[in-house]
Formats: C-alpha cells, structure tokens, sequence
C-alpha cells in the first residue's frame, strides 16, 4: 500500500496559511506556491540513490556523491499543477517536464482529458506529479492512470490540500503510488470543492473566475 506523507514543517504550515486566506492576491499566491514546492521538493526527493563520482577539489582528489542518472520528470496537471514546476525545477534543474490536461466538469465533477505530452523516455524515469489540490481525487487517478499506460512505474504525487476521500480514491487505484501533502483537510463540499481549502487553486494562480 502507497504511503502518505504529511510535510507539516512550520515554514510550509505558515506559508499555506497565508495562501488560504482569500485576501491574498495572485502575485503572492504564486510565489507562495513556488516556495512550498521547493521545500516540499527536499522531502520528495530524500531517498532518490545517489552514486559516487571522484572529483579534484581545490585540495585533493576525493570521492564525492552525486544523484544517480539524473533521471526525473516533473508532470504537472494543467492548469493549477503548474504552479508547483519552478519551485520543483530550482532544486532539480535537470529533470524534464511533461504536462497533462485535464479539467473538472462543473456538474459531474468528473476529469475531462484535453493535452498530454510527455518526455519520449518518460517510462524510464522517476516521475513527480504534481496538482495542488486532491479533492475528489479523480483528476490525481485519471493523471497516474494515463502515465502507467506509457509505461511508468515509478511515480509520486505530490499536492498541496488534499482530503481523505480523495487520498483513499489514489490509494486504492493507484497503491503503487506515494502520496506527499502539506495538509489534510476535512471533507469536500455539495460542489466537491475542499473545506476549508483554499478555493479554486487555478484561478488564484492565474487571476481568472
Ligand atoms: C482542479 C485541481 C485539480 C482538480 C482536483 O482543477 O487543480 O486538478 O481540480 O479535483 P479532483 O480531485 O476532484 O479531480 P480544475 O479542474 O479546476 O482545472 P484548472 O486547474 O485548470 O483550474
Ligand atoms: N479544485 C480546486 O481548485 N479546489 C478545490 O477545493 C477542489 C478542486
């Protein structure tokens, strides 16, 4: 069964509190966003293997430690996953990135797919998906669902707000697949939005309504 990890250090918690409020702007949603994803990238990223390399310092010759095959993808879901990129590619500069698309039907609350295009040697790499909102979690498992079918088998999700349904939903079709958060919230609302959540994650990042 997948693991889900909570990443509640106290610069997160604090950053998110200020995203949740709904008299933060765009501008500092976004950076905010960014930031977190970079903290919560140093727990994501913690057990990837590392191999030696021997290098000359300024001193001597030593044996030093780098990451193995440098072999990463982050995949953001469209739009909101987005967010979450820069802060991702700060800590690892070298991974590539693919993009999915899906977006929630407003009455159904069901993932429609619209894009995907993916690395050519995705199914050969460490993949990071990234949305910050696991709500219903249909989008999450419809994202994992399509990657496997291009032959990933190594894949973790990582989301800012998520609720138990939805944690339950990935865990169940996708146990394969760690879960990383910065906070479980408690239940989704009639329109399937989380509560307390911190709205519409897409149209705080990108200004739009
Ligand atoms: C939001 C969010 C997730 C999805 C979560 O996307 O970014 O992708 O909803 O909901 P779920 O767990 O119930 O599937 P939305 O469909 O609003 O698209 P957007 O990011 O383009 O705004
Ligand atoms: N998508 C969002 O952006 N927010 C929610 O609370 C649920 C789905």
């Amino acid at each position: 069964m997948s693991q889900v990890h909570v990443i509640d250090h106290p610069m997160i918690q604090h950053k998110l509190t200020i995203m949740r409020n709904k008299e933060t702007g765009s501008k500092d949603f976004r950076e905010l966003l960014k930031e977190i994803s970079l903290l919560m990238g140093y727990e994501i990223t913690r057990d990837i293997p590392l191999e030696d390399v021997e290098i000359e310092t300024p001193i001597c010759r030593m044996t030093a430690k780098e990451v193995r095959g440098r072999k990463l993808a982050i995949i953001p879901i469209l739009r909101a996953g987005l967010g979450m990129v820069e802060g991702l590619l700060n800590l690892i500069p070298v991974a590539k990135v693919g993009h999915i698309g899906l977006y929630r039907d407003e009455t159904t609350h069901k993932p429609v797919p619209y894009f995907c295009k993916l690395p050519g040697d995705i199914d050969d790499r460490l993949v990071i998906v990234t949305d910050p909102m696991l709500a219903t979690g249909g989008s999450a498992c419809d994202a994992l669902a399509m990657l496997k079918e291009r032959g990933c088998t190594n894949i973790r999700l990582m989301c800012l707000v998520g609720v138990p349904e939805g944690i339950e939903k990935v865990r169940a079709e996708h146990p394969d697949v760690d879960i990383y958060l910065a906070a479980i919230d408690d239940h989704l609302n009639e329109n399937a939005y989380i509560v307390p959540g911190l709205g519409d994650a897409g149209d705080r990042i990108f200004g739009t309504k």
